[in-house]
């Protein structure tokens, strides 16, 4: 494969895939025009649009277009409603009528909510309104999402995160108007990734797959792009760790996070995703991938004997020896923590912090907090409080000694 032809992977987004994709904004951009947008929102963190280059491109593409922009640079990692609303306030004032995230999930994930509520229609409401599900979120205005990192897939997918600090709950929104309409996946982005991001985010993708894979809406398309998920991440996230430059590495991690998104966007997502954002919630400077990382062995360990086979397939690069069968649990369980800890992943829970008090409280946060109850609904095996709270403790501390 040709990693410096920029191809274009339709779903319901049009993503622009390959080293150079940054340079198709100049295209984006009038079509914008094109379409009468005069003004878009930029949301994106003070750092990330300018060290990776993107504005230098993306700012002579606004206005050789001739489109005005207002500029957002407060996204923090685990955004919260407070900021989106920030941004929408920026957005107004600007008259914007489209949004441009520019970053990983938080940054495309608070545009992708500016949208929503930049929309006519929905003037009235505010960020709490749209993560506490007080209005149907239908219709937003156009989402570009120029993507920085190989994790979250939520550059071709329709759900977005946002954290209610004082609640501390983390809901997600899957709504089809949060669809971006162009996305930009350009693995030379990616390059200056520091060591840390380049795990998680990887990691972040496995458990997309690994979720989607074995929930109660899976279907054969996305155990297909799940096992090749699993196979290019435990490929290349050690190429990736150890030669950062690594453009191909780069390109397969995002290619790899990119098919990952379209899987969980059909496949949803359960345990893992649904009793992390309780984490997070509760201390916000938790790394979304690691805390994933933290406890999927022991989800594994639950998940497992209800589909082996697919595990097992996922897991083949992992853990060798896998033949399929429900009493691997264990065995795949700890060599994927064994996995985890080799590539450099290597904290758990109580290594961030996390107490016994802590996890007594993200228990009752995983079945409280808008939206996870749902994606528990589709779990494997039915989610129950004494299962939750076992995960949790259980990933305390390795499994593995
Ligand atoms: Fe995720």
């Amino acid at each position: 494969m040709n990693i410096n032809q920029v191809v274009e992977i339709r779903s319901k987004t049009l993503c622009y895939f390959g080293v150079g994709a940054l340079q198709k904004v100049t295209d984006i951009c009038a079509y914008l025009k094109s379409t009468g947008v005069k003004s878009v929102l930029v949301t994106t963190d003070e750092i990330v649009y300018k060290v990776t280059g993107v504005w230098e491109v993306l700012e002579p593409a606004l206005k050789k277009a001739g489109i005005n922009y207002a500029l957002y640079t407060g996204v923090v990692p685990n955004p919260t409603v407070d900021g989106i609303d920030e941004a929408v306030a920026l957005g107004k004032k600007a008259g914007a009528g489209a949004v441009i995230g520019i970053g990983g999930g938080s940054a495309i994930d608070t545009g992708k909510s500016a949208a929503v509520l930049l929309h006519p229609d929905f003037a009235k409401y505010n960020a709490r309104d749209l993560y506490l599900f007080k209005f149907d979120a239908t219709k937003a205005v156009p989402i570009i999402a120029i993507n920085t990192t190989h994790g979250t897939g939520t550059e071709v997918d329709r759900f977005a995160v946002a954290s209610i600090p004082e609640l501390e709950y983390k809901p997600a929104l899957a709504v089809d108007c949060l669809y971006p309409q162009f996305a930009i996946d350009d693995p030379a982005i990616m390059r200056g990734l520091p060591v840390g991001q380049t795990m998680y985010t990887a990691v972040d993708a496995l458990n997309h797959v690994v979720e989607a894979a074995t929930s109660l809406a899976t279907n054969p398309y996305v155990v297909m792009t799940a096992v090749e998920t699993g196979r290019l991440v435990a490929k290349y996230l050690p190429q990736a760790v150890a030669h950062p430059d690594d453009l191909t590495a780069r390109y397969y991690l995002l290619y790899a996070s990119m098919i990952g998104g379209i899987c969980f966007d059909n496949g949803l997502l359960h345990y893992t995703h649904a009793m992390e954002h309780p984490l997070s919630g509760i201390k916000p400077n938790l790394p979304h991938g690691l805390g994933l990382g933290m406890i999927l062995p022991a989800v594994i360990k639950v998940i497992y004997p209800a589909c082996p086979e697919i595990l097992a397939s996922i897991f083949a690069s992992y853990v060798p020896g896998l033949k399929g069968v429900a009493g691997e649990a264990e065995m795949c369980a700890k060599g994927v923590e064994q996995w985890l800890f080799n590539v450099g992943v290597t904290e758990k829970l109580a290594d961030f912090g996390y107490t016994e008090k802590d996890l007594e409280n993200a228990t009752r946060l995983t079945f409280e907090t808008p939206s996870l109850s749902f994606l528990l609904s589709v779990a494997p095996v039915k989610a129950t409080e004494k299962i939750v709270r076992n995960i949790y403790m259980e990933s305390l501390k390795p499994m593995c000694k």
